[in-house]
């Protein structure tokens, strides 16, 4: 099967390397379904994966990646490092390792995966990473789950804003304090857990929204997505899914529709609090 081409916009990032708007990630995805995930989506469409050292599949991206077909440049490849390879030479160790498991020449971005203050080594991955960048290892460098203290110290000690940092982002957990902050610094915001566990699917401004389109409610939340203007990964381990998930170009959510569904945040996390998570293992 050949693949198709990418409906999925661009934004630019402010060290001027382009990312798709709407990525999948492969959180979760054992590394033995991981390939076949990473092929079929790349194939339907998708131009940007997801990764981490810690979901354990990187050698199964990089199957899916060389299996689809899909010329390496035209894909963008993020991973990240993990908590307990803070520091310089564990950093760089990590991005090496990250490379060659994956069996690519280099990454399209790095992010450090979570801030872990209770440590107090970001700062020091920081500037390991902008060394990396100019080494070439990464074309990009960012970071995920920075609140805006963190950001602010590492943009204050090295002098180089993140192009990009990767937080929570659903309906019920809005973060509108946290995407201001990043586009004050220049910041592309990207969600993760875009559709907050389906919490939201059965909220009437989700399911009116989604009986107007003709669209589902997975389909309505991540073009809620798309219209707030930031970048989004989504995951789904089904081909039919990863297609729709995809189909979501064609469509407008109203400025009505997009108030409605503005009100069901209610500052509920998923995931952890990332001033305090300092999970290791
Ligand atoms: N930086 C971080 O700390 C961090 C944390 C979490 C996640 N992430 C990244 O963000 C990515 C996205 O987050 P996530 O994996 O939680 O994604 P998500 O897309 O919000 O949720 C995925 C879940 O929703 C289901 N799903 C997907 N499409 C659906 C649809 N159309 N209708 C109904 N259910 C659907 C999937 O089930 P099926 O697979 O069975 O379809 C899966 O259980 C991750 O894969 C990872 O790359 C990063």
């Amino acid at each position: 099967m050949r693949y198709s081409m990418s409906q999925v916009p661009n934004l630019t990032m402010n060290d001027g390397h382009r990312i798709p708007q709407l990525g999948f990630g492969i959180w979760q995805v054992p590394n033995d379904i991981a390939a076949e995930a990473v092929e079929n989506a790349l194939r339907v469409g998708y131009r940007l994966i997801d990764g981490a050292y810690l979901y354990m599949n990187e050698e199964g991206l990089g199957e899916g990646l060389r299996a689809s077909g899909v010329p390496r440049e035209d894909v963008f490849v993020t991973t990240k490092v993990w908590n307990n390879e803070h520091g310089r030479d564990k950093a760089r160790a990590s991005v090496e390792r990250s490379l060659k498991t994956i069996g690519v020449d280099q990454l399209d971005l790095v992010l450090i995966h979570w801030p872990v203050p209770d440590q107090d080594l970001f700062v020091e991955t920081w500037e390991a990473f902008i060394k990396m960048r100019e080494e070439g290892l990464m074309r990009s460098i960012g970071v995920s789950n920075f609140n805006a203290d963190h950001l602010d110290r590492i943009i204050e000690a090295s002098g180089v804003v993140p192009a990009l940092n990767q937080i929570e982002v659903n309906p019920e957990l809005q973060q509108p304090r946290m995407r201001a902050a990043n586009a004050s610094s220049g910041v592309v915001t990207q969600a993760w857990t875009p559709l907050g566990n389906a919490r939201s699917f059965a909220a009437k401004p989700i399911t009116e929204a989604a009986a107007r389109t003709g669209k589902s409610p997975a389909q309505v939340i991540l073009r809620w997505h798309i219209q707030l203007g930031h970048a989004v990964i989504s995951r789904s381990v089904k081909p039919a899914r990863q297609v729709e998930n995809l189909d979501i170009f064609d469509f407008e959510l109203t400025d009505a529709e997009m108030a409605a569904i503005a009100t069901l945040d209610v500052g509920e996390r998923t995931g952890p609090d990332p001033s305090v998570f300092k999970f290791m293992s």
